[in-house]
């Protein structure tokens, strides 16, 4: 049990990366707060995983600055300060009916701003709240859950692509800021991961391009992340901040 009596949140807990995240942390012993937009799948995914420990559910939009300052009470109030912060929750081009795969010159204006507020301004406003409170604890491990598209050009999604280099960005300057406090920030870099957000575009051409292109020849799965996520929730992790690590089965690697 790497992680007995932690207390664990993980935004985007409601389904794939974040859902196989929550699943492996509480099999460790954490307890585990999920944090979502979806309150049906969040629901259904917190009773699924209460036989395995202590799982609560608050149904937040990240885009939306009040409701994450109430639910970052909320934890606090009633769960304490947590040991992880999992800031996985993301909206991708795969969304295709609200945010294409089209070149910068057809990209709204309010798709880029939606985009970089849920998955850039989203994770800011979780760590704001509940750092300030795992400062004062001394003790953390701050996670973001960028992508390969924040360390290597993609064409057609820059909104995305811009928010994850964001995050990546925030990783390493909080790991700066926040290290004086016991609190280590790290980055998890997905590459093709099989979740309902990839779904839409896997018969994309670029993606099957960048597939084949994959050392390890197939999708990701989330319980791939999941592991990644855990050794930099615990202390097998210690002395590893600021990175950015590509779970990507090699692609960036050639
Ligand atoms: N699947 C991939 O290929 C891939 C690749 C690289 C990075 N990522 C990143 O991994 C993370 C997890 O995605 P996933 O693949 O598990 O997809 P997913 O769609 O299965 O899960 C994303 C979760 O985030 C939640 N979410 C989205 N917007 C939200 C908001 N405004 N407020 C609260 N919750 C919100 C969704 O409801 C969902 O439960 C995302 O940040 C994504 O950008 C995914």
């Amino acid at each position: 049990m790497q992680l007995t009596n932690k207390l664990a949140v993980i935004t985007g807990g409601a389904s794939g990366q974040g859902l196989a995240s929550a699943r492996l942390f509480l099999r460790e012993g954490a307890r585990v707060v999920i944090v979502d937009w979806n309150a049906e799948k969040g629901e259904a995914a917190a009773a699924e995983l209460s036989h395995l420990g202590s799982a609560t559910f608050i149904v937040c939009d990240l885009g939306d600055a009040s409701q994450v300052e109430a639910a970052c009470s909320r934890i606090l109030a009633e769960h304490g300060v947590p040991d992880i912060l999992f800031n996985n929750a993301g909206i991708g081009y795969s969304e295709t009916a609200r945010y294409p795969m089209v070149s910068i010159f057809e990209t709204t204006l309010e798709a880029w701003n939606d985009i970089i507020r849920i998955n850039l301004t989203g994770a800011f406003l979780m760590t704001r709240f509940l750092g300030r409170e795992m400062v004062d604890a001394k003790r953390g491990s701050i996670i973001f859950n960028a992508s390969i598209a924040g360390i290597v050009g993609q064409k057609n999604i820059d909104a995305y692509t811009a928010s994850k280099g964001g995050l990546v960005a925030l990783t390493r300057a909080l790991a700066a800021s926040l290290g004086e406090h016991n609190i280590r920030v790290n980055a998890i870099a997905p590459g093709a991961i099989d979740t309902p957000m990839l779904a839409p575009a896997l018969g994309n051409a670029g993606v099957v391009q960048r597939l084949e292109a994959t050392p390890l020849g197939r999708l990701g799965t989330p319980e791939d992340i999941a592991g990644l996520a855990l050794f930099l929730a615990s202390d097998h992790s210690a002395f590893v901040t600021g990175q950015i690590i590509a779970c990507d089965g090699g692609r960036v690697a050639i």
